[in-house]
């Protein structure tokens, strides 16, 4: 007889090193209160708070949050505007908690397109954090894979020219190396709120092996629970990297 053991309890010494997520629905939910979409965001950001704070208590290394893809700047100026507002003062209010929760903030993506004021707060939650050895937040800005790997295309090519590189030389290592999450391990999770089941220009490169976690939920109602029943849920499944079962359970 085979039994089949489903975990129904986080396992704390099988926690992923790196999840990643798509914050996504916070304008369907505020469409849902009679809200404009802005209300949205501000409610999503609560959201993000308890998810950093989640994912520092659990012993999580790296959280990759999906905050502006370079689809977004096709939003109305409006929001776009209010979205850019909501980073600066978000991160000026929470600056100090990060600090105090260890937390280190790193950016991917083209920071150089983001509004002065936004890049000059990051600069600053970079720079005070950096010394920081607990959770990594790394927040998505002006991001989409695709361009993260055209950027890394044109430095690879631009190496090659210049004899610094071979193009035997140019392996998964190499790929990896240029493109800006250098040096951070790939997600074991990435997780999507809002019931879409799509990647959407986010981290393809990385996500090659990540287990995917889709739930209804909407980003401003995902809480501590939500994010422990992704846990528990990626703790149940089988990781084989192309192996079959017997070679993994040896
Ligand atoms: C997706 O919902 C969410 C966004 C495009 C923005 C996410 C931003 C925040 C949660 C706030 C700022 C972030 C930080 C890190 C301070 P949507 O607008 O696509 O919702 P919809 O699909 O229902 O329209």
């Amino acid at each position: 007889m085979h039994f089949i053991i489903f975990k129904v309890n986080l396992d704390k010494n099988n926690i992923p090193k790196h999840v990643a997520i798509i914050m996504d629905g916070n304008g369907r939910w505020a469409k849902r209160q009679g809200k404009p979409r802005v209300y949205g965001h501000k409610k999503g950001v609560d959201s993000v708070k308890k998810a950093v704070e989640y994912a520092g208590e659990v012993g999580i290394e790296y959280l990759t949050l999906y905050a502006f893809s370079t689809e977004n700047w096709n939003r109305p100026q409006e929001e776009v505007n209010a979205l850019m507002q909501l980073l600066v003062s978000t991160l000026n209010a929470q600056i100090e908690s990060l600090n105090e929760n260890n937390v280190k903030l790193h950016t991917i993506g083209d920071i150089g397109s983001l509004p002065e004021d936004c890049i000059r707060e990051l600069n600053e939650a970079k720079q005070t954090t950096a010394n920081n050895t607990g959770l990594n937040l790394v927040l998505a800005l002006s991001y989409s894979a695709k361009w993260e790997i055209i950027e890394a295309v044109k430095q690879i090519a631009k190496e090659v020219k210049d004899d610094q590189l071979t193009i035997d030389e140019i392996n998964d290592t190499v790929i990896s190396n240029h493109l800006s999450t250098k040096g951070i391990p790939d997600p074991e999770l990435l997780i999507r709120t809002s019931g879409e089941m799509r990647i959407s220009n986010f981290l393809l490169w990385q996500l090659a092996y990540s287990e995917l976690y889709f739930t209804p939920k909407l980003w401003p109602e995902f809480d501590k629970a939500d994010f422990e029943q992704a846990l528990i849920d990626y703790q149940n499944r089988e990781r084989r990297f192309g192996m079959i079962s017997e070679q993994i359970n040896k």
